[in-house]
This record gives structure tokens, C-alpha cells and sequence, in this order.
């Protein structure tokens, strides 16, 4: 889809810019014209993007503010800081923060699962409200249609869901919807919506989820480690093996330009093949004919397996 000519919108928030898919965007927007504000959880963070920025002659175009999403009155100072930054004009909001909750259901602490859903879900609903405001006065200020944006960084299992990582699906699968709604609602204010749905990146959430989820398996109930054991590790090692062949995260920064700078953007981004193939197999192929061959890839090797 060919780049339109204007001159780039200027401001851009992007949250969970410490690592993986948020720092290279926030680097890769600034190259492109924009003025990031990256939002960050520890001050070290910031300053190593800030480092970042820096050494590719960027530091003038990129800001860090500390930002959790599940914090609402964070979320609300944020959306102050970056509206006296911007002239009260955002052009455009990166959801992105994210994290991997894979677990057996019966092994899982519900506080833990509503977490899951805070931070991909109830986060990106919290800060783009926040952010409404800024969107809305930024294309109201444009001649063009859709001028304001804000890009969900979903993922292909938004799409599908798996074994023990359900919880990651299930908020992505919300946040699908979440964007699906805002798109209309929020189409009549110059404000469009654009998903970008990932495959595997090769990022840090990998490592984290399995090693939260090795963590995890200490405090199991006894009985627990004899039916899921040996099968949650075969999908741990299967994560881990996809985390490692992942593509780069200057795939996802393609398309995240894309959905800001296009004229008439796409609904959707797939990002990679697996991505891709992962969409078609799910449209084509019965539903059972997935769930057999899933039980195969995650039987592991233990006794219940
Ligand atoms: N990597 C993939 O294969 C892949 C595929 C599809 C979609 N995605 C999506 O891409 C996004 C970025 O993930 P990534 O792969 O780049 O992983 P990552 O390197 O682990 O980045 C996740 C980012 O989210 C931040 N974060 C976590 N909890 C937060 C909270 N409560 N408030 C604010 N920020 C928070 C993290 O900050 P801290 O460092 O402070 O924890 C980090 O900056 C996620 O939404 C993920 O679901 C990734």
C-alpha cells in the first residue's frame, strides 16, 4: 500500500516502549518525522531508550514518561503531560504494552488472570479514553478524513486461541473487539482504528512468560504437576522455540507506520507468515482438526501426557 505524501502527523504516544515491539516502534517513529512520547514503567528504561534515540541522532524527537496502564491516575497524568507537550493535538495513540499469562486454568490464580486482562485490555481501553480528547482535537484540526489514529497491538491470537496461553488469547480477542467497536464509534470524530496482528516476534515477552510460568508452578496444588506438568512444558519449549525463529520487530514497525502514515489505511495488519498461515488454517480447516493437532504438539512426555 504506497505511503501517502503529506507531511507526518507530529505527536505519537506509544505505551510499553521499554522493550521488544515498543522500543523499536518509538525509535522507528521518531526516525520517520514523528515526536514520540514513549511511556515506560522504570526511569532506567526510559533513559536507555533516551540512549537509544541518541546514538541514531534522535534524542530531540523522543520523551519518555512513566506510564503503567492499569494505573488510571497515571494513565490520566500521562494524557495531561503529553497534551501540554503537543499543544492539546495527538495524532496518534500505540497501544502496545502487553504481557503472556500461559497457564492450566485449574492452576491459576484468578488475580493473575484479571491481570492479564487490566494490562492487554482494560489498559488499552483506559489510556485511549484518556487520550480521546487530544485524538479528537487533532483531526478536528485536519483537513483530512481519519487524521487521528489509534493502532491495538494485537496479535494473531486474537484470532485463535491455544492451550495454557488462553488468557493472552482471550485479551487480544477483547481487544479485537475493542478496536472492531471504536472504529465506527469513533469514525465520525476523524478518529480511525487499525490492528496489527503480529505472529511470532523475536522480543522479550517469550522469556518472561515461560519464566513467570516456571515461577508459577511452585505454588501448584499437589496433583496439579501430574495432569498438566509435562504438557505445559511441552508448550513452554514450543514458545520458546517460536520466540527464538520469530522475525524481527522492524516488521511490526513497518506496519505500525503504515497504519499511522497511510492515507486510507487497512482494518488489519498480519504481521509475518506464520501470521498469516495461522489465519488461513483457522478459516479452512475444521475446528477439531486444530484441537488434534494442538494435543499433539503440547503432550509432552510425562505420565499423564
Ligand atoms: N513478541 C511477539 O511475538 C508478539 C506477537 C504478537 C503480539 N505481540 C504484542 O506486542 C506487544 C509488545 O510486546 P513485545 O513482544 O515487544 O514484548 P516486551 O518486549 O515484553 O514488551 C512488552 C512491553 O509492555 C510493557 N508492559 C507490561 N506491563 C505493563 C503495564 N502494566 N503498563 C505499561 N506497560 C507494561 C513492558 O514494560 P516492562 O518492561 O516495564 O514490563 C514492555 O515495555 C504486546 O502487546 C504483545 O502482546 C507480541
Amino acid at each position: 500500500m504506497p505511503l501517502s505524501s503529506f507531511t507526518p502527523p507530529r505527536h505519537v504516544l506509544i505505551t510499553g516502549a521499554s522493550t521488544g515491539i515498543g522500543f523499536a516502534c518509538a525509535l522507528d517513529l521518531a526516525a520517520c518525522g514523528f515526536s514520540v512520547h514513549a511511556g515506560v514503567r522504570r526511569d532506567r528504561d526510559g533513559a536507555r531508550l533516551l540512549e537509544a534515540a541518541a546514538a541514531k541522532g534522535l534524542a530531540d524527537r523522543v520523551a519518555w514518561l512513566p506510564l503503567d496502564v492499569t494505573d488510571e491516575a497515571a494513565v490520566n497524568r500521562a494524557a495531561v503531560a503529553v497534551g501540554a507537550a503537543c499543544a492539546g493535538r495527538l495524532a496518534a495513540l500505540v497501544n502496545n504494552a502487553g504481557v503472556v499469562l500461559a497457564a492450566p486454568l485449574e492452576a491459576m490464580d484468578m488475580a493473575d488472570l484479571r491481570s492479564q486482562m487490566e494490562v492487554n485490555f482494560i489498559g488499552a481501553a483506559s489510556v485511549t479514553r484518556a487520550c480521546l480528547p487530544l485524538l479528537r482535537a487533532f483531526a478536528a484540526a485536519s483537513p483530512r478524513p481519519h487524521a487521528a489514529r489509534v493502532v491495538m497491538m494485537s496479535s494473531i491470537a486474537g484470532k485463535a486461541s491455544l492451550p495454557f496461553a488462553w488468557p493472552y488469547s482471550a485479551s487480544k480477542h477483547a481487544m479485537e473487539a475493542l478496536a472492531d467497536g471504536l472504529r465506527v464509534e469513533l469514525g465520525p470524530q476523524g478518529i480511525d482504528t487499525v490492528l496489527v496482528e503480529p505472529g511470532a516476534i523475536k522480543t522479550p515477552i517469550w522469556d518472561k512468560s515461560v519464566r513467570a510460568g516456571e515461577q508459577r508452578v511452585d505454588t501448584w496444588a499437589p496433583g496439579l504437576q501430574q495432569l498438566y506438568g509435562a504438557r505445559l512444558q511441552a508448550f513452554a519449549e514450543l514458545a520458546k522455540r517460536a520466540g527464538e525463529r520469530g522475525i524481527s520487530a522492524e516488521h511490526v514497525c513497518r506496519a505500525v507506520r503504515l497504519a499511522l502514515l497511510s492515507r486510507t489505511p487497512r482494518v488489519r495488519y498480519l504481521v509475518g507468515n506464520d501470521a498469516r498461515s495461522r489465519m488461513w488454517l483457522g478459516r479452512l480447516l475444521p475446528a477439531r482438526w486444530i484441537d488434534w493437532a494442538l494435543t499433539r504438539a503440547v503432550r509432552g512426555r510425562g505420565p499423564t501426557a
